[in-house]
């Protein structure tokens, strides 16, 4: 299974899904690559936030050593399923989706909310980001795990 976090910036909200992705899934035995991107281009090849970090850091998610990128063609067809952090992430994704590209593309959270962009606000706001990004992930490997037992 391969799977692309994507949200705006690609230094907040789905580098720490993917780290919080890989870790949960490491710990389940479960075999994931997982990725991240970004819709934008205003970061090309800057480390995550130092907040994103931060908070994710306590919390035991690592993904220090990601650089931003941007979505680009290919990820369309290498990657299974590709989680939009955002409905506004989701729709560029559509836009942007080449024929024949074989990716699911959706909402990362399982009651299809937007994860609000923490970038412009305080701690408390990333605190609730990784919140809402630990939610989905549970969910998502709780989902993946059941598929791998049956
Ligand atoms: P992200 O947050 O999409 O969660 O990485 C953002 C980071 C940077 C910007 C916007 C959102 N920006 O406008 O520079």
């Amino acid at each position: 299974m391969r799977i692309l976090c994507v949200c705006l910036g690609n230094i907040c909200r789905s580098p720490m899904a993917e780290g919080a992705l890989r870790k949960m899934a490491e710990d389940r035995g479960i075999e994931l690559e997982v990725d991240s991107a970004g819709t934008g281009s205003y970061h090309l090849g800057s480390p995550p936030e130092i907040r994103a970090l931060k908070v994710a850091a306590k919390r035991g998610y690592n993904n220090g050593m990601h650089r931003a990128r941007q979505v680009e063609t290919s990820d369309f067809f290498r990657f299974d399923l590709m989680l939009a952090m955002d409905s506004s992430n989701l729709a560029w994704l559509n836009r942007m989706c080449p024929e024949g590209a074989a990716a699911e593309m959706r909402l990362f959270t399982p009651d299809q909310a937007d994860i609000p962009d923490p970038y412009y606000g305080g701690m408390e706001d990333y605190e609730l980001a990784l919140d809402m990004v630990e939610d989905a992930a549970r969910h998502l490997i709780g989902e993946l795990a059941r598929a791998h037992a049956t």
